[in-house]
């Protein structure tokens, strides 16, 4: 029921087109709360954490309304700053709503998010961040409340580029009282993404895309209209599939600039890649090569996301290639399914060491969570014979049909 079932080991070949991204429409629907009004946001995914954000959205009071991949949302009336449902706990994102509810009402109650099990993901840089803008953290009825008098403007430095954090503080500083100096801020596209969309709502932002933001807190800001760019990881993910099982793809809509990193370990792996203003191509024809050494980084370096579908691709690369994943601390629950399936992958600590095997054999398989799902579904489709994939419901946090896409690029993957 809760499945995906592949039948690999066959080249892909065909293309398909990226949806809109996770990462950069979770925050952007937030920061809609910072709007009285209505805001048109398009090209948004139809992803169950897209879901779990408009329910609480909706829990806030809310209106929200889709029209194929168009999210209009209108925020004319929130009063709501409690926050205890399903969706809190069951999406790490929903912590996004610290920083614009607080920007909207000076307070917030709301269940300690949940999410990935990938690591600990503790929210301790978010909480001192807005403690250092006026916030007083507290705990009541088994929920963790925020709530600021006046939230002001001050200088504050990371101790690490957390999205989040990084997130949190630019929702909470748009409207707040004078300037806001972040310095550390995370450079991720998404974060530009967000900025995008709220200095189209009127928001004072400078630095946007270095890890310096000068916020300039404005009275209100204004309803707009917002295009979600597309989501780097997906593509990633597709292009990874393609690595693992061989082929030639192409990628319509992929975010090339924010694909670098990916898009160099593809050719130094001996993928041909294909950049125009249309998306990303790749030829995978001969076997690839090894990667000897990468590690996780922060944007613009190889990201955290990407490293098991990587993972699963290089088990069939010729030779030994080592991955150090310094980001999250539990992501290499892949390692025993990729096993089962005949790859030969050593584990110490945070670094796995990965001996690239002649084939890889299907058989039935658990995801545990998103990208580690993702990166089992890219397995199967470079083994021979049936995989299935069990817990499909994690994928669907973040891919809106993996299934589809796939088959546009030619292979032969259902759900069940
Ligand atoms: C976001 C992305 C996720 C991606 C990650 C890193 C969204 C919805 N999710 O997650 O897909 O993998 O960035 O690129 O955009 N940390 C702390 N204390 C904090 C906050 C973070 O210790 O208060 C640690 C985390 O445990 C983790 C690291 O910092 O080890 C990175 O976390 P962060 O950058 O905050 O990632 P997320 O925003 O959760």
């Amino acid at each position: 029921m809760d499945s995906i079932y592949i039948y690999g080991g066959n080249f892909l070949r065909g293309e398909t087109k990226i949806q809109g991204s996770k990462n950069a429409v979770l925050p952007i629907l937030a920061a809609s709360l910072l709007v009285k009004g209505t805001c048109v946001i398009k090209n948004c995914p139809r992803i169950a954490d897209v879901c779990h954000m408009q329910n609480l959205l909706q829990e806030l009071g809310c209106l929200v309304s889709w029209a194929g991949s168009t999210v209009t949302v209108n925020a004319f009336h929130v009063n709501d700053s409690r926050m205890n449902g399903e969706s809190v706990t069951r999406m790490r994102s929903s912590i996004m709503l610290l920083g614009a509810v607080l920007g909207r009402l000076g307070e917030v109650a709301m269940a300690y998010p949940g999410g990935c099990v990938i690591g600990r993901r503790p929210i301790d840089i978010h909480l001192s961040a807005l403690r250092d803008m006026g916030v007083e953290i507290g705990e009541q009825d088994q929920l963790f409340t925020a709530k600021a008098k006046k939230l002001h403007g001050t200088e504050l430095e990371l101790p690490f580029p957390s999205v989040g954090a990084t997130e949190n503080v630019i929702l909470a500083a748009v409207t707040a009282e004078g300037t806001t100096v972040l310095k550390n801020a995370a450079k991720e596209p998404e974060i530009e993404a967000l900025c995008g969309f709220l200095k189209e709502a009127g928001a004072d932002i400078d630095g946007v895309g270095s890890s310096r933001l000068v916020i300039k807190g404005v009275k209100a800001l204004h309803e707009t209209k917002y295009t979600v760019p597309s989501d780097r990881i997906v593509a990633g993910t597709y292009l990874t599939a393609a690595l693992a099982a061989g082929g030639s793809i192409f990628l319509e809509n992929a975010p090339a600039g924010q694909m670098k990193a990916l898009l160099a370990v593809a050719e130094k792996m001996g993928g041909c890649v294909t950049v125009n203003g249309e998306g990303v191509g790749l030829d995978v024809i001969h076997k690839l090569n090894a990667v000897p050494y990468l590690k996780t980084e922060v944007h613009p370096g190889f990201p955290t996301d990407l490293q098991s579908p990587l993972m699963a691709a290089l088990c069939l690369a010729r030779g030994e290639s080592i991955i150090e994943e310094s980001i999250f601390e539990n992501r290499f629950r892949i390692v025993g399914d990729l096993q089962r399936m005949g790859a030969e992958i050593k584990t110490v600590q945070n670094k796995a060491y990965i001996n690239g095997v002649e084939k890889l054999q299907g058989t039935d398989v658990e995801a545990e969570e998103l990208r580690g799902g993702a990166a089992l579904v890219v397995a199967g489709l470079a083994a021979e014979g049936k995989s299935v994939v069990k817990n499909r419901h994690f994928i669907e946090r973040g891919y809106e049909n993996i299934c589809k896409d796939l088959r546009n690029l030619g292979a032969d993957i259902n759900i069940g």
